[in-house]
């Protein structure tokens, strides 16, 4: 991850050893039972499994999961092998059993899934929860298959503790172009805006969310991480699911995705993440949260359309090296 060569245009980010010495220090590691203030806004380098023994009991708004799907997948030299749907429905309790215990009386649970993994997650969830919805994104990623349709959707599943659970619609309606502008008998507009960039439309954010742009190489959000997910998806799931100063817990927290957003949209966060070096980018991406609390799409509380024409981010100039003296 530190020695690629790459081209100046590319802003993917990377750790320096030096960056990675000094961040490590920063990271947790659990030996005996912690509270919460123990693990807030921290980012935890261990096993899941190991971690989970020591977690606080109910201290969670909202969980966020996005574990290894059933693929073989290497993250860092770790793999995960695939499975028949039993054994990696099998998998998903050991753990999932054991992180009941964390969650508030009125928390949210969201995780993530491909269309072989679902089935494992619909099994265990309705086992623990009561499940509101499966969302489906537009993954546009990936080459063709030449004997078979191009995987290009993922899951999301949505289920809560209770039926009394935070939502706020308000806070994650999409900002659509409007095709057919139609007015009412006095020539107003019904339900749109005319701005200078066009007519728009706030509308209702449904299951289907077709608006993600899976991070890439000339966004400043992306890392090395095979499989991290886009700032603005977890920024509908944080907005729509908790409240500024809620708690977000990550059990599988790869490159960082929940814990920044969290940070930036004014949320408490832990996340538990094995990799040392995932862990790391972890807090450096944290690191640069404190400059930038931008989140590509979303702006001014509106969520764009992809390709709108609108997606306006002042990204800022943040330098990408991190004095780890300014650290501690
Ligand atoms: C699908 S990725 C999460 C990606 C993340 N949402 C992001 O945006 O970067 C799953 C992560 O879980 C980590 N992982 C796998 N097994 C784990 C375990 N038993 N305990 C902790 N972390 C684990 C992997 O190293 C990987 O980074």
């Amino acid at each position: 991850m530190t020695e690629k060569e790459r081209s100046k245009l590319n802003k993917t980010l990377v750790l320096s050893d030096r960056e990675k010495e000094a961040l490590s220090k920063k990271l947790l590691h659990l030996k005996s039972p912690a509270n919460v203030n123990d693990v807030l806004n921290k980012t935890i380098n261990q096993d899941l499994m190991e971690a989970i023994k020591y977690l606080p009991e109910g201290f969670v708004d909202l969980l966020f999961i996005d574990p290894p799907y059933n693929l073989t997948k290497d993250f860092n030299g770790n793999a995960f092998k695939q499975m028949s749907i039993s054994s990696y429905t099998e998998w998903l309790e050991s753990w999932f059993s054991k992180l009941v215990k964390v969650l508030k009386p009125n928390a949210s649970i969201y995780i993530c899934g491909d269309w072989q993994s679902s089935t494992s997650i619909h099994t265990i969830l309705e086992k623990y929860f009561i499940i509101k919805n499966r969302i489906t994104w537009e993954r546009e990623k990936g080459r063709g298959a030449k004997a078979n349709w191009k995987n290009s959707s993922e899951d999301i599943w949505f289920a809560t503790v209770n039926d009394e659970y935070t939502f706020n619609i308000e806070d994650v309606k999409l900002k659509r172009k409007v095709i057919a502008p139609y007015v009412d008998n006095d020539g107003k507009a019904k339900d749109w805006n005319s701005t200078d960039d066009g007519n728009f439309r706030l509308t209702h954010p449904s299951n289907i969310w077709t608006d993600l742009t899976v991070p890439f190489w000339s966004m400043p959000e992306n890392t090395d991480h095979p499989t991290q997910k886009p700032e603005k998806l977890l920024a509908k799931i944080i907005l729509a699911s908790s409240n500024a100063g809620d708690f977000i817990l990550d059990p599988f927290l790869g490159s960082g995705t929940t814990s920044v957003v969290a940070k930036k949209l004014g949320r408490n966060y832990c996340g538990i993440e094995k990799d040392l070096e995932y862990s790391c980018l972890s807090e450096k991406r944290l690191e640069m949260a404190e400059y930038d609390k931008s989140i590509q799409g979303y702006e001014d509380g509106v969520f764009f359309e992809r390709n709108s024409g609108l997606v306006r981010n002042k990204v800022k100039n943040i330098p990408q090296m991190i004095q780890p003296e300014k650290l501690f």
